[in-house]
């Protein structure tokens, strides 16, 4: 996935401040990954019960790895396992081993359980500060942490990679929105992490308290935990003045840090691969699909000592790129959504990205809407709720909403319709963004 935006000059790192990781040859990188893979293997077959039972049950044994293609002959974990597992049975060392838990709460019963040691606490601050560097970050910067803290990965995940690297960081969380615009005057930070959804929220508070965003001290934004397009990046670049970024992780794997986006290429995220390994399968078949090909995106920690995961199915749609920016790594293309986001709508498949983009580049819109879904007669029907931007003049909504559902139908092939509403009547997240509401009658 390309896109128009360029990076300002001079936010590519130089080169000999990288990690002699992120400057491995292919063949150097191939032969660490398959020493550390058949470590993790062993060392969670033999501490995990539920890794030896579940090789034993498919008949494999952590000898059988001889190259890393034979990974795919293991089972594959699933968020069911972490949460069968509840809370502490994936970990494969002594307890007082473990430094830290963090939780996603996920929508349905336990929430999933993940431990660090020490050394995974080094290795996810090591990663972050790598992806901060890749992202145009530089020791002495300060950062404006906006991802929650807490449970949630994201507010410590950013926050201890940002110390690591040498940066001043400002540790506010999510939510308190007047106080983060006035924080972000009074503190100047030059890098922001927070999910893009609640910087929209940001900027257009910044604009309410009469500051113009493009004049902020910010230059580099680090969006993620939920999927975003490259529209939403051209409006929010366009509005606040910065180049923004994709930072790309999860819980079970790590925390944010697991992928990132080089400033200078914007071209898909680079996967930490001396730390994770990545593969693409068929989300149906669970067959490995060659580089390139669409899939869900699935992997295997290679270093982790406090919860090793085997090939952990993220539920994440996208393909693995050759590396560029970073050539021994290979990229993973912007998430286009998750598997369980996905709406099947009379047959036709839609991701909520698909409308973002549509909705991005029609004029006189924002970008705040919603998805609502709703049963008439015994059909599942979609109405796409968006906000018109406030200088929108009442004629023109609805020619834009005429457009957004001939869009639609165009690039996806379904019908929906499209309300415009008025400026901020749409509910604000201060973390990720839910773009569906679920009102589908139920039988
Ligand atoms: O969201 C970790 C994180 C925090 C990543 C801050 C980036 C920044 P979880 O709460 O476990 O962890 O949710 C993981 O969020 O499987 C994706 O579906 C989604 N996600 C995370 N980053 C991106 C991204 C954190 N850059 C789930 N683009 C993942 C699209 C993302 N989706």
């Amino acid at each position: 996935m390309t896109t128009e935006s360029t990076a300002r000059p001079g936010l590519a790192p130089d080169p000999g401040t990288l990690d002699p990781a992120e400057r491995m040859g292919l063949d150097e990188l191939r032969a660490a990954q398959l020493t550390r893979l058949q470590w993790t293997l062993r060392h969670a077959y033999d501490n995990v019960p539920h890794y030896r039972q579940a090789f034993d049950a498919a008949g494999v044994h952590p000898d059988d790895c001889r190259e890393l293609a034979d990974l795919a002959k293991f089972p594959t974990t699933g968020k069911a396992d972490l949460r069968e597992n509840y809370p502490f049975g994936m970990f494969a060392v002594p307890q007082d081993r473990i430094r830290r838990v963090h939780a996603s709460s996920g929508t349905t019963g336990r929430p999933t359980v993940v431990g660090y040691t020490e050394g995974d606490l080094d290795t996810w601050a090591t990663v972050v500060a790598r992806s901060i560097r890749a992202a145009g970050g530089r020791p002495g910067d300060a950062v404006h942490v906006a991802y929650g803290y807490g449970l949630f990965t994201g507010g410590l995940g950013a926050h201890y990679g940002a110390e690591k690297l040498g940066c001043t960081v400002i540790p506010i969380s999510g939510g308190m929105t007047p106080r983060q615009a006035q924080l972000i005057t009074d503190f100047r930070p030059r890098v922001i992490m927070v999910t893009p959804s609640y910087m929209l929220a940001v900027i257009d508070e910044l604009e309410k308290q009469g500051v113009d965003p493009r004049s902020t001290s910010l230059e580099i934004g680090i969006f993620g935990a939920e999927p975003w397009t490259d529209q939403m990046r051209q409006e929010i670049e366009a509005r606040l003045g910065i180049d923004a970024v994709d930072i790309y992780g999860l819980s079970e794997v790590m925390g944010p840090g697991v992928a990132q986006e080089c400033v200078e290429t914007k071209d898909g995220l680079h996967i930490w691969e001396d730390h994770f390994y990545p593969e693409v399968v068929d989300p149906l078949t669970g067959e490995v699909l060659p580089d390139g090909e669409r899939g869900e995106l699935l992997f295997t920690t290679l270093t982790k000592e406090g919860m090793p995961v085997i090939r952990y199915r993220t539920r994440d749609l996208t393909r693995l790129l050759p590396g560029t920016a970073r050539p021994g790594m290979r990229r993973m293309e912007k998430v286009t959504g998750r598997t369980d986001d996905m709406i099947i709508l009379r047959g036709v498949n839609l991701f909520p990205t698909q409308v973002e983009e549509v909705v991005l580049r029609t004029p006189g819109l924002s970008p705040h809407f919603r998805l609502v879904l709703t049963t008439r007669g015994r059909l599942d029907h979609l109405t796409v709720e968006v906000e018109a931007r406030t200088d929108c003049a009442d004629d023109r909504r609805s020619n834009a909403a005429e457009e957004v559902s001939a869009a639609v139908k165009e690039t996806v092939g379904v019908s929906v319709d499209v309300v415009v509403v008025d400026p901020e009547t749409l509910p604000r997240s201060v973390g990720k963004l839910q773009r569906l509401l679920d009102q589908r009658a139920r039988d």
